[in-house]
This record gives C-alpha cells, structure tokens and sequence, in this order.
C-alpha cells in the first residue's frame, strides 16, 4: 500500500527543507522525483544524493513564481519519463512580516501569486496529463497559519487557507477523473523558511509549550504524511487536510 515504485513525482521547492524531504523518502519508497527550485546547483546536488543513494532523480530549475519556468518544468518531465503521477505544490515565500496595515501591494502580489497562483497554473498544465492516464495524485503544503489568524504573518497565511480551498475545489472538480488533491498543514517545522520562529526563544520555547509532542517539527514529520498521500494507501482520501503539528492546534492552555 506504501510502494511508490512506478511513480512519477514532481516536487518544487525541493532543494531543501520540507521538499527535500519529501523527495528523498519518495526515491526512497521507489518513485522518480523532480527536484526542482530557483537554484538549479542546489537542486543538482539533491538530485546527484538520491541518485547515490540508489534512487532516480533529475533536477530543474523553475521559480514558482514565472509560469513560464513552470512550463518548462513540466516539459522536461514529461521529455524524460513521459508522465506525472504525484504533483507536490510545496515552493513558496513569505516576503512581509507585521500587520496587514503595512503590507505593500507589491508583497501581496508576490505572495498570492507564488504561494496560490503558481499551484493553480501548476494544476492546469498537470491534471490534464494525469486524467489523460487514468489518475493521480496532487498535494499542496498549506499551514497551520492557514487554519488561524496570524499576528505577523498574516498575508502567507491567507495564501495558505487559499491553498485549503484551492485543494478543496480541485478534488472536486477532478475526482471524477481519479486525481486525488489534498493539502497538509504543517506546524513550526525547523527548517530555513521559519528560522526566524525557531531560533529565536522567545517564540519557539511557548510554541514547544503549546504543542502536544513538546517539540517543533522535522522535515521527516511532513515527508511522512506527503508520502501517504501519494501512496495507494490513500486511495480513497481527497479534498481534504491532514494536519501536522505535533499537537499545536489542538492544545489549549486551561
Ligand atoms: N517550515 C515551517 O515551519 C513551515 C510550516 C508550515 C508550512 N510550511 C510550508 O512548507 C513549504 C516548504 O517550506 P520549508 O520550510 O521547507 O522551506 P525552505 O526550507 O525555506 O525551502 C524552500 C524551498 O523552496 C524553494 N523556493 C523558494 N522560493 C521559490 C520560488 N519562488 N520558486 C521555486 N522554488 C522556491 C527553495 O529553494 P531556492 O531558494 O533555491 O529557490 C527551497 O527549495 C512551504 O510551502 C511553506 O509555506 C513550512
């Protein structure tokens, strides 16, 4: 139920973090994976380790934010192994910290259209190709600050409960042809992207505090559930949110 051999899966953002994770243990349980990130040195080195490791890999570069890069990417896919089966929407960026009072209009662009747009170009270049197939899978890395109101990172996180919705729509609008779209909602996971949360005490000790687990998430935690949605043992999962969090949602303080 777990075997991703004969997968194909593409992954943006993966050159490190969460992506990478996934891409790893992906090529691990025997799917072909597509690194992909701005920076197509990074994504070679991620690409050359899981080939090491035995796996197959091949590793292009896209912004997420440039649906012609998008384009390309999915080309070269489709040129070297013919086929998507998995699509992992994870790339994504969050360039404004603070109330949305001091937000400029240039950081919400940027941040709808990288973090929202993108998987919705991604969507239309890929689902075709995989209800042409006979199905397949889509999954997008949302947010536990999808599912709250943020002090600070408020307009990310309404990208993210934008990305609960756009998963939502799509698994209504392609079930029909066996394409399964779900969206994940990490907690604090220690990676680059939430340094920021993670290094810095004041933050991270009362997030651990309010979390069930007593501990901020690893890269490893969210391959887990990424690798399950992907898998035939979710075959009959779509349209909704698994959360990953260690607990943090659930909890309250009384
Ligand atoms: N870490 C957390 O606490 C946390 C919590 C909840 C949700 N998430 C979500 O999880 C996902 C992955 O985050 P992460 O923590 O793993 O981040 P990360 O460690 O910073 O990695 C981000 C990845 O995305 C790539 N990337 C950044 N901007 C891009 C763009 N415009 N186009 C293409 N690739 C781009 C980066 O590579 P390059 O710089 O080379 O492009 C890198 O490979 C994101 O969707 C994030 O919102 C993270």
């Amino acid at each position: 139920m777990f075997d991703l051999r004969d997968n194909v899966m593409l992954i943006t953002g993966s050159s490190r973090g969460i992506g990478r994770a996934i891409a790893e243990h992906a090529a691990q349980a025997g799917a072909r994976v597509v690194i992909s990130s701005r920076k197509q040195e990074a994504c070679d080195a991620v690409a050359e380790s899981i080939r090491a490791a035995g796996g197959e890999a091949i590793a292009v570069a896209a912004n997420a934010g440039r649906k012609d890069e998008l384009e390309a990417l999915v080309d070269r896919t489709l040129d070297e192994w013919g086929r998507i089966d998995t699509l992992v929407c994870n790339a994504a960026i969050n360039p404004h910290y603070g109330p949305l009072e001091t937000i400029e209009d240039a950081a919400w662009d940027k941040i709808m259209g990288t973090n929202v747009r993108s998987n919705l170009w991604l969507a239309n270049m890929v689902l075709p190709l995989m209800a042409e197939r006979g199905g397949g899978a889509m999954i997008l890395l949302s947010s536990v600050a999808g599912m709250r109101g943020c002090m600070n990172i408020g307009a990310y996180g309404i990208s993210k409960t934008a990305d609960i919705g756009l998963a939502r729509t799509l698994a209504v609008q392609w079930g029909a042809r066996n394409i399964r779209v779900n969206a994940i909602c990490p907690g604090i996971v220690e990676t680059d992207f939430a340094r920021a949360l993670w290094e810095d005490p004041a933050v991270a000790e009362p997030s651990i505090e309010a979390t069930a687990l007593k501990r901020l998430g690893r890269p490893d935690d969210i391959a887990g559930v990424a690798l399950f949605l992907a898998s035939p043992a979710a075959h009959y999962v779509t349209g909704t949110t698994i959360v990953a969090d260690g607990g943090m949602t659930a909890t309250i303080n009384m």
